[in-house]
């Protein structure tokens, strides 16, 4: 029998032997507690006949080799820690100490560890915005080959793909951009391990000439949280050099349980094709339904090659509803878990182990949401849920807090909250939204709005371009810089001011001391900690950068709505509702 695809049956069938294991782990193999004796069961380490993960040279050696099969890798490594020792591990290996990474500034959290742990100096890449939904695209092969162009120093290219939202970018003509250079591009897609393997999804990055590949296993397909693979072609890459870094990201007692559930999954993936063509049947139908049907929310659509199956982003910026609150409503009244909400949209994930139910529920919640949205204002239109009662009908703890949360975001109260801000010391005077413009339009319409009012008379040229994708117009304007878009430019302008600026550099900065100070004091100050919207994890600061304006405002908005902020400390002030949130600064 063949080795691939039973790592849990050999598993199953030691654990029935009458091995007396005087090794570790601690539980030998024994229930303890309240965990299922199954699970102590097969949780083994490296004993004799399971191979090393460090130096693999038989069972683990030839899953891996199946691994790299499948996706079309040269050499692939299973790992334990997650992708984020992946990138840690490519990165590393990618570029030297003190080296030059050119990095898409939407890169996950691991990406900025391993610059700082490895001191080096990065160089962005502002990936283009697409206005309608909100979220950052691919970045472009014409964007990498200019910043090349510009700065002859950079050792590697780093990129993703596809984005936490789903967008994918150009990768094949990237890497030919990168490999023009003579250097390695790493594609983190760490949410596109279900890419490459069956007709009619998009290739993966292997497949499209990168060279370092990193996936979470545990993100898109039925596998165990931490599982992850990394990927490596041709010679641009130290082989040695990439397994010596693995042992240092990686733990040294990796988890068997783990490694059998990735070669589970990779086994349902190569035995299951009709599996992943019903869930992009299914998928793209439940879209379509849903882009017909509902008149407020909107659903980026997907498109070949641009935007992957399964990552249903819900924008409700055309309607009154923020992300939270459509997020909490879909928890609390239909009880649906999202993966996300941000301040404009939120974020449902399916993958090829959902069943029929899971289409179901969400077009039915979400068509009857929209139907109650019609024509009503903001006010009214959560207040349509409450009179259902459904706060009431449900009394899991934090239903009661969904009234509270809501009551906190109308129109009377924010403008209550405001009027006890200097506005002047916060520097925002013109920028707070006034109430009527809040209710009427909601928190999306006032954010567009705001920008059109600040950025004009920039100069920008009208052309635009679009492509169809599943019967809607996906827009982005180009302007005088090339391939970035107007707003993008705009966008990224505001958005990432602060890191192009003279930034303390990261590898310095993060060690430096700091002090905790408010919000809106740390305005134009460096900031000694990673600030970030959780998830995804992309830094809207990076420690060394000075706070701005904007991103000041962005977090405090963020925090009021309800949406988890990294890198804040905030405090209840003593008696009153309001609270204050600090950060801290580099002294
Ligand atoms: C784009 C991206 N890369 C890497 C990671 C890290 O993956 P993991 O959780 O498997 O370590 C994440 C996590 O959300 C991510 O969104």
């Amino acid at each position: 029998m063949s080795e691939v695809g039973h790592l849990w049956e050999r598993l199953e069938d030691y654990a029935g032997k009458d091995f007396y294991p005087y090794h570790m782990p601690g539980h030998k193999r024994r229930s303890w507690g309240r965990l299922p004796e199954e699970i102590y069961g097969i949780d083994i380490t490296e004993i004799e006949g399971f191979d090393n993960l460090h130096q693999p040279e038989g069972i683990l050696r030839d899953l891996q080799r199946e691994a790299a099969r499948l996706y079309g890798a040269e050499e692939s490594f299973y790992l334990v820690n997650g992708s984020s020792c992946g990138i840690l591990s490519a990165v590393s290996c990618a570029v030297p100490f003190r080296g030059h990474i050119l990095m898409a500034r939407n890169c996950h959290r691991s990406a900025y560890h391993a610059a700082y742990l490895r001191k080096l100096t990065m160089h962005y890449v502002y990936p283009p915005f697409l206005d309608e939904y909100d979220v950052f695209d691919g970045v472009e092969p014409g964007q990498i080959q200019e910043a090349l162009e510009q700065d002859g120093e950079i050792d590697a290219v780093l990129i993703v793909s596809p984005t936490y939202e789903g967008r994918i970018a150009d990768v094949a003509g990237i890497a030919r951009a990168v490999h023009q250079r003579g250097i390695p591009l790493i594609v983190d897609e760490a949410h596109g391990a279900h890419l490459g393997l069956v007709e009619g999804f998009a290739s993966n990055s292997c497949q499209l000439g990168a060279d370092l590949v990193i996936h979470s296993v545990h993100k898109t397909l039925p596998a165990l949280t931490q599982t992850a693979l990394l990927h490596v072609n041709g010679d641009r890459i130290d082989r040695e050099r990439l397994r010596r870094f693995l042992r240092i990201y990686q733990s040294s007692s990796p988890s068997y349980l783990l490694m059998a559930g990735i070669d589970n999954a990779l086994q349902y993936a190569k035995e299951d094709n009709d599996a992943f063509n019903r869930f992009k049947e299914r998928y793209e139908s439940m879209v379509r339904n849903l882009t017909d049907s509902c008149r407020h929310l909107r659903f980026l659509p997907v498109e070949e090659g641009k935007q992957d199956v399964g990552k249903l982003l819900i924008s409700v910026k055309r309607c009154s509803l923020t992300g939270r609150q459509l997020y909490d409503i879909l928890l609390q009244k239909y009880h649906l878990q999202l993966e996300m909400a941000s301040v404009s949209f939120v974020l449902a994930m399916f993958t090829v182990n959902d069943g029929e139910e899971a289409y179901r529920r969400m077009t039915q919640a979400l068509t009857e949401i929209d139907g109650s949205l019609r024509g009503e204002k903001a006010e009214k239109d959560f207040r349509g849920f409450e009179t259902a009662g459904y706060a009431e009908r449900h009394s899991e703890p934090g239903a009661e807090n969904i009234e509270k949360r809501y009551k906190r975001l109308s129109a009377d109260n924010f403008a209550e909250r405001r009027k006890d801000s200097d506005p002047e010391r916060l520097g925002y005077r013109r920028k707070v939204p006034d109430v009527e413009s809040f209710g009427e339009r909601g928190a999306g319409d006032y954010r567009e709005n705001q920008e059109e009012r600040t950025c004009k008379g920039r100069g920008e040229n009208q052309e635009k371009t679009s492509h169809r994708a599943n019967g809607k117009r996906i827009k982005r304007r180009l302007c005088e810089e090339g391939c970035d878009s107007s707003r993008d430019h705009r966008k990224k302008r505001e958005r990432w001011e602060g890191s192009r600026t003279d930034a303390i550099p990261l590898a310095e900065a993060w060690d430096r001391e700091t002090e905790m100070i408010s919000l809106e004091e740390s305005i134009g100050r460096p900031i000694g900690e990673f600030i970030n919207l959780y998830p995804p994890g992309v830094p809207l600061l990076v420690p060394g950068e000075p706070m701005t304006e904007r991103l000041c405002r962005e977090i405090r908005n963020a925090l009021e709505q309800g949406l988890q902020v990294q890198g804040v400390h905030r405090e209840k002030c003593r008696g009153e509702a309001r609270e204050e949130i600090f950060v801290p600064v580099i002294l």
